[in-house]
């Protein structure tokens, strides 16, 4: 046993914890275990937890109000340093929150080590990754909203452009390009509650939870809730720092709007190709081929239906995450961040794209009206017609296939037959059958809630215009908490 190493004084005693250690970590599991490569992005909302929290001990007397007014000011300190890319962030802290409170402590001295108390580091990410999400959730649903205007726009401005509308991709009737856009838009609607219904478990402070138990001080967690502008702190200590469901419904909420933005994309995709071409794409949202002069190739839609790939993922990796963790907080935690992280990036560069190309997506109705008029689109129309002269439905759909197979012969359209044409497969069709067989007759008549005639288009256009205004004024960002020295 004599020959037994020393253990390395500097280095233990270097971790905040390394007073039980009698040897340094090993150099690969301080590397494997470190999260500071990717968790130094909460260092503001580490500091802004932190300020709270001080506030919050002096108020209570555990700190003085000099010792309090010295952590704020070297917090702000270090993120001046931080911001202004002076920060040495180092692996044998492990993570952003020691890195933060060893300079802390290097900037003031022996005060700094008194704003850990009683807090843990459990509760103190849960904390700091709710203030991050909530931040970004506002900013996302700013974006989405914006996304949502765009299209509101482009839909008023196409209300009377008429397209074929499929079903199994087949022509099935004709429908209003307006309607088409306004279907995404509902989409978008329910996506963004969504958002706000998963901001609310969000805003929910885990403060306080400390290791798992709570603290034997005599901490306030309503004024630090209060300080950092949450709307409640949380009921159970080992729930606080156990809980991540709120970033599992966020992600919950992210798959599902990638899947909407992927459903659109891959229209927008079909759309540009040379056999649709019913839209363009403007050239500064596309790209080239180095090969084929001629290509103009849909990348924005492609990589955001591609990205819906890794965002589902990010979903399946936090509920398997969390799915076999017993009470309270394990390491496994650590891992919630870089799903977390990237679907964040990832929904924000997507919302962006599309809100900023949407409005610049041009119709070709010429082309639209054309494959329209293909695949007999107002044969129901013709039905309809019949059912209003008396005949039974089902009779109706009987006439009607048989004028559709005898066009389909022909080569014609139903509207492209004549009256006479027309009789021989119902005496009950007279000159009106015309106002009905054409494109406009057919969107036209469509006339109510949810229908897409034109002038519900323009209507539905208008309600939701309402919507999306009173929405953005309830959800104007919070001003809560400033960080300001000896407060
Ligand atoms: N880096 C850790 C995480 O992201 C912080 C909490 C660590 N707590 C602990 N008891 N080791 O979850």
């Amino acid at each position: 046993m004599t020959d037994q190493k020393k253990p390395d004084q500097a280095t233990t005693s270097e971790k905040p914890w390394g007073g039980r250690f009698s040897e340094p970590t090993d150099a690969f599991v301080e590397r494997f275990t470190a999260s500071v490569g990717f968790d130094q992005r909460l260092y503001h909302h580490d500091i802004i937890g932190s300020i709270a929290h001080a506030t919050m001990l002096a108020e209570v007397g555990v700190l003085t109000v000099d010792e309090r007014d010295s952590i704020i000011d070297g917090l702000n300190g270090v993120k001046t340093d931080i911001e202004a890319g002076r920060f040495e962030w180092s692996i044998s802290l492990e993570d952003v929150h020691m890195n933060i409170e060893a300079q802390l402590t290097k900037r003031i001295g022996i005060t700094g080590k008194k704003l850990h108390t009683g807090r843990s580091r459990n509760d103190q990410v849960a904390t700091d990754i709710r203030l991050y999400l909530r931040d970004e959730i506002d900013v996302i649903a700013e974006e989405l909203r914006r996304l949502q205007a765009g299209l509101l726009d482009l839909a008023e401005r196409e209300a009377d452009t008429i397209m074929p509308g499929f079903t199994h991709l087949q022509t099935a009737q004709p429908v209003t390009f307006g309607h088409h856009l306004l279907a995404w838009y509902e989409m978008l609607v329910r996506d963004g509650e969504r958002l706000q219904d998963c901001r609310k478990r969000v805003n929910v402070m885990p403060l306080g939870a400390a290791a798992l138990a709570g603290t034997t001080y005599p901490i306030d967690r309503a004024m630090t809730a209060r300080l950092l502008g949450f709307d409640r702190a949380s009921e159970n200590s080992l729930d606080s720092v156990s809980d991540r469901d709120f970033a599992i419904e966020f992600c919950s909420f992210a798959a599902l709007l990638m899947t909407h933005m992927s459903r659109f994309s891959e229209e927008l995709v079909l759309w540009a190709s040379a056999q649709f071409d019913f839209i363009d794409l403007p050239d500064r949202f596309c790209t080239g081929s180095s090969i084929m002069p001629q290509k103009k190739n849909p990348d924005v839609p492609e990589l955001v239906r591609g990205k819906t790939g890794r965002v589902n993922g990010h979903l399946i990796s936090l509920l398997t995450l969390m799915k076999s963790q017993p009470l309270a907080y394990n390491k496994d935690n650590q891992e919630d961040k870089e799903p977390l992280f990237d679907t964040v990036d990832t929904i924000k560069g997507c919302l962006k794209a599309y809100a900023d190309m949407v409005p610049a997506i041009c119709a070709k109705a010429d082309n639209m009206r054309v494959a329209a008029k293909r695949g007999f689109s107002t044969a129901t129309d013709l039905a309809d017609y019949l059912v209003k002269k008396g005949m039974p439905f089902r009779d109706a759909h009987e006439v009607v296939g048989k004028a559709v197979a005898f066009g389909v012969a022909e080569k014609r359209d139903l509207s492209d037959m004549t009256l006479e044409e027309l009789k021989r497969f119902s005496d009950t069709i007279s000159e009106d059958v015309f106002d009905v067989l054409t494109l406009e007759g057919s969107v036209q008549a469509r006339d109510h809630l949810g229908g897409t005639a034109p002038a519900q288009v323009r209507a539905a256009v208008g309600r939701a215009r309402k919507l999306l205004e009173a929405d953005s004024l309830k959800l104007a960002p919070l001003s809560f908490f400033c960080v300001s020295s000896g407060a």
